[in-house]
């Protein structure tokens, strides 16, 4: 994938900036930033979802910037977004919302009469089996954990069999344990089945365990691309911005770990005494 001086204005304000990088191969990238740094923008303009204002995005040498009607519909088959509100129909069952993943390809008529193919239905199954999650298939969406209804959401993606799984704060609103099973499985989807996953992260310590590489943007600028190892200290101050006031919910071990400025300059006045 090659995202080309990618950019989004709203009005004024320019929530993406000639975003510019290169996915060689069907990595595990997590973009993190402070809130409002452009994240979710630049994650739906690759959908399409949004608009770009300027700028390229390319995928397999093709350009789908700009593709209309079924195309258009066929690259965001191509690369599934999941979110962090879930998105189920929450009084549907668990196996109706997997197999909504499938009505990019469906006619109306089947749609309007739920009529789905009984192998649609063995698949949608066994995509839930892999996510540990096929006893819950008859009941409502809604009576599902969160961490479950995440899965299922993941399961409706993979019915599509992306090349690409967009997830936009995946596990933003899960517990700890819930949020390491979904990001397991996201792993694991990159893993096994070679597909691309970029992820939006609120939590420096989700991306540097789980993602090959971590894109750290900023007022809509990427301004850290590298290894998770790379990802030091300096790094993290410098994406989240100095004087950043972390919201607890938020923070991981490794941002409560970084020194405010605050702190920064009592040690610099300690330091001159
Ligand atoms: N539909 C919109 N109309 C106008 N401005 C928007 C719209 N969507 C986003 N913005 C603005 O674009 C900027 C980037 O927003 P975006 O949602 O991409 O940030 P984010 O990094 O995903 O933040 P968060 O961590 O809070 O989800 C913000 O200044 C936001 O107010
Ligand atoms: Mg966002």
């Amino acid at each position: 994938m090659r995202i080309e001086k990618l950019t989004k204005r709203f009005g004024a304000n320019v929530a993406v900036d000639t975003a510019d990088f290169h996915i060689g191969k069907p990595a595990m990238v997590g973009i993190i930033g402070a809130s409002g740094a452009g994240k979710s923008t630049l994650l739906r303009m690759i959908n399409r979802l949004t608009e770009s204002s300027e700028g390229a995005i390319r995928f397999n040498d093709r350009d789908v910037t700009h593709l209309t009607g079924r195309a258009k519909r066929e690259w965001q088959s191509q690369c599934a977004m999941i979110f962090q509100q879930f998105n189920l129909v929450p009084r549907l069952d668990v196996v109706s919302n997997v197999l909504h993943g499938t009505l990019n390809k469906r006619s109306t008529m089947a749609t309007l009469f739920n009529l789905y193919p009984t192998e649609d239905i063995h698949k949608a199954i066994e995509i839930l089996d892999r996510l540990g999650i096929a006893e819950h298939a008859p009941k409502r969406a809604e009576a599902l954990s969160g961490g479950q209804q995440q899965r299922v959401a993941i399961a409706r993606a993979l019915m599509q069999d992306p090349q690409i799984i967009l997830a936009d704060e995946p596990i933003a609103s899960l517990d700890p344990m819930n949020a390491q099973i979904v990001m397991d499985a996201l792993r694991r989807i990159h893993e096994e089945d070679g597909r691309m996953v970029i992820a939006n992260l609120h939590t420096l310590d989700t991306a540097r365990n789980y993602c090959d590489r971590v894109i750290g943007m900023r007022n809509g600028k990427i301004v850290f691309d590298g290894r998770p190892d790379q990802l030091t200290t300096g790094a993290a101050r410098d994406i989240y911005g100095a004087g950043a006031d972390f919201s607890e919910g938020a923070t991981s071990t490794d941002i409560n770990a970084l020194e405010t400025p605050q702190q920064a300059r009592i040690r610099d006045a300690e330091a001159l005494v």
